[in-house]
């Protein structure tokens, strides 16, 4: 895996250089006392994330949307939501930004639309409109479904439609048509939409369940297969209603697209049921001619173990591209917070640094989500204040998505400093222990120790552009070379409360460069019992 040493051309893109901050933003901060966060919110933080050391942001959607979904189910690309503010708002967002520093990553929802946008409004209002193959329409017979494709969140992804008696495709919600992404006008439409966005100085696009962009064209039913969750939708292998072949010719236009502008990149949100690392690097092509980073997201299922955690992580790495590159991703605004999934009651905080520090010393780009940095947990909903139309369904069996989009904790005023009225979702209850004000307070703080990792990624070559390689140090722990040709780092994490031998089999001089319990500089012995929970960098410079 040493190969990646010399892939320096490709030193000055940004998206290379640091780590990107996802913000859900109806959660970050709202300005203007409606419960609601907004980009006047966001624009007040962007101090802290530059403090954080960030080198962009992706913002879940912000355009005009009815909110079915909050957000992804867009009525207009072009516009933005007014409870989110103006397009002058966010213009004033990407100028303050840029002005730090930080780039503006926008996400894409592009597989399907709302309904109430005027595409499918035209689409849908007789069989004969210009625009009636821009969505998926079959069948004509009610009752008489054209395959057996399941939506995502639940039912039948086919929805009758009486006037013109026929059904269209909805992967996802009702109110979520699918595009029909293999009609040149809606192609070129859809790419007029992100031009506008590229012009308008956009730097990155987050690509919304990219890998359900082509559906088979014959329609063909899929084939029986059981996945992790006994619902409707895992009884199914998706080999027809998504990850068709001819994705990648898709992916490869996108990607031409792109490349006419300056540095500017594009993650795709590739989605399984299983840990399925082949398929999130498959999307990075030859990593020149499709996206520029894809999520593999086995971390949201990987139970807490070291052999378990290197296993995966080979998986992903292996299979990157020579000119392609990797990401790191533990939380999103879909998945239990990875402190939660982690915790087992009083180890949360200390397991909370060592995912912080393999996070931010992996190869390739990591992704923090809003809140991660300090520690935020999943909040229990209560029945009645349930947003998400998943758990509005699958309540109990389901509690859905609010869990993991409660107000950012900034300090310990009455509503987090989030707001200050009632937010649209509560507030956790330990708002007043866990927050950014005390955090950046104590030195000891999960949110400084993230702040020391990312200032030292900043600096070290090997941690950002290094060769990756697992080493045998002992049993339940992990640990990793990352070597440039001016130094070499080794990270070394232990991942038990019971304090652990490591025998490392590497030579020279290595100092502590970072660490929960020992003191930078301290000179590091290969063979050394570690702390519980212990996460240390130590570091060796190559003779010039
Ligand atoms: C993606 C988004 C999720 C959304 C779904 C449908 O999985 O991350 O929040 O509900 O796509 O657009
Ligand atoms: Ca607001």
């Amino acid at each position: 895996m040493n190969e990646h040493l010399h892939d320096t051309p490709h030193y000055s893109f940004w998206w290379k250089e640091g780590v990107i901050y996802q913000i859900y933003p109806r959660s970050f901060m709202d300005s203007n006392a409606d419960g609601i966060g907004d980009i006047s919110g966001i624009i007040q933080k962007l101090d802290y994330l530059q403090d954080l050391g960030v080198v962009g942001i992706w913002l879940s959607p912000i355009n005009k949307s009815p909110m079915y979904d909050f957000g992804y189910d867009v009525s207009d690309y072009r516009g933005i939501d007014p409870v989110f503010g103006t397009l002058k708002d966010f213009e004033r967002l990407i100028d303050e930004a840029h002005a730090r520093h930080i780039r503006i990553i926008m996400d894409l929802v592009m597989n399907h639309t709302s309904h109430l946008h005027p595409w499918f409004v035209e689409s849908r209002s007789s069989r004969t409109n210009p625009k009636r193959d821009w969505y998926i329409w079959q069948g004509n017979k009610k009752g008489k479904y054209p395959n057996n494709w399941m939506a995502y969140f639940g039912g039948r992804a086919w929805e009758w439609d009486e006037k013109t008696g026929q059904y269209y495709l909805h992967s996802f919600l009702k109110e979520q048509p699918d595009v029909n992404w293999r009609n040149p006008e809606l192609k070129k439409a859809m790419f007029n939409e992100v031009r506008f966005w590229l012009d308008k100085g956009i730097d990155g696009f987050r690509l919304d369940v990219v890998n359900f962009f082509i559906k088979d064209d014959q329609f063909r039913s899929n084939p029986f297969g059981i996945g992790k969750y006994p619902r409707p939708y895992d009884l199914q292998k998706h080999i027809y209603d998504r990850d068709r072949p001819e994705l990648l010719e898709l992916l490869s236009e996108w990607r031409a697209l792109l490349d006419k502008y300056d540095a500017r990149m594009m993650v795709g949100e590739v989605v399984a049921e299983k840990p399925n690392p082949a398929l999130a690097a498959k999307y990075l092509g030859d990593g020149t001619n499709a996206l520029h980073l894809a999520f593999d997201f086995s971390f949201m299922d990987t139970k807490w173990d070291a052999k378990l955690f290197e296993n995966r992580l080979r998986a992903y790495h292996e299979r990157i591209p020579e000119k392609g590159w990797p990401c790191t991703v533990f939380s999103n605004h879909d998945q239990v917070r990875s402190f939660t999934r982690y915790s087992t009651g009083d180890d949360g905080e200390k397991r909370a640094r060592v995912i912080a520090m393999l996070l931010i010393t992996m190869r390739g780009t990591p992704f923090i989500y809003y809140g991660e940095e300090i520690g935020m947990q999943n909040v229990r909903i209560p029945k009645s204040r349930i947003q998400d139309p998943v758990g509005k369904r699958y309540w109990p069996f389901n509690p859905g998505r609010d869990g993991e989009r409660t107000p950012m904790q900034w300090d310990s005023t009455q509503f987090a400093g989030f707001s200050s009225v009632e937010p649209w979702l509560p507030i956790a209850r330990n708002f007043r222990e866990k927050n950014v004000e005390i955090q950046l307070r104590e030195p000891s703080s999960l949110l400084n120790f993230y702040k020391d990792l990312i200032a030292f990624r900043k600096k070290s070559t090997a941690i950002r552009y290094g060769t990756l390689s697992f080493l045998n140090a002992g049993h339940d722990l992990l640990s990793y070379l990352r070597c440039a040709e001016n130094e070499s780092c080794c990270i070394i994490l232990n991942f038990t409360r019971f304090p652990r031998t490591c025998t490392l089999n590497i030579d020279g001089v290595w100092n502590v460069a970072l660490s929960t319990h020992r003191k930078i500089g301290e000179q590091f012995h290969p063979t050394e019992k570690l702390f519980p929970y212990e996460a240390t960098i130590i570091k060796k410079e190559h003779q010039a």
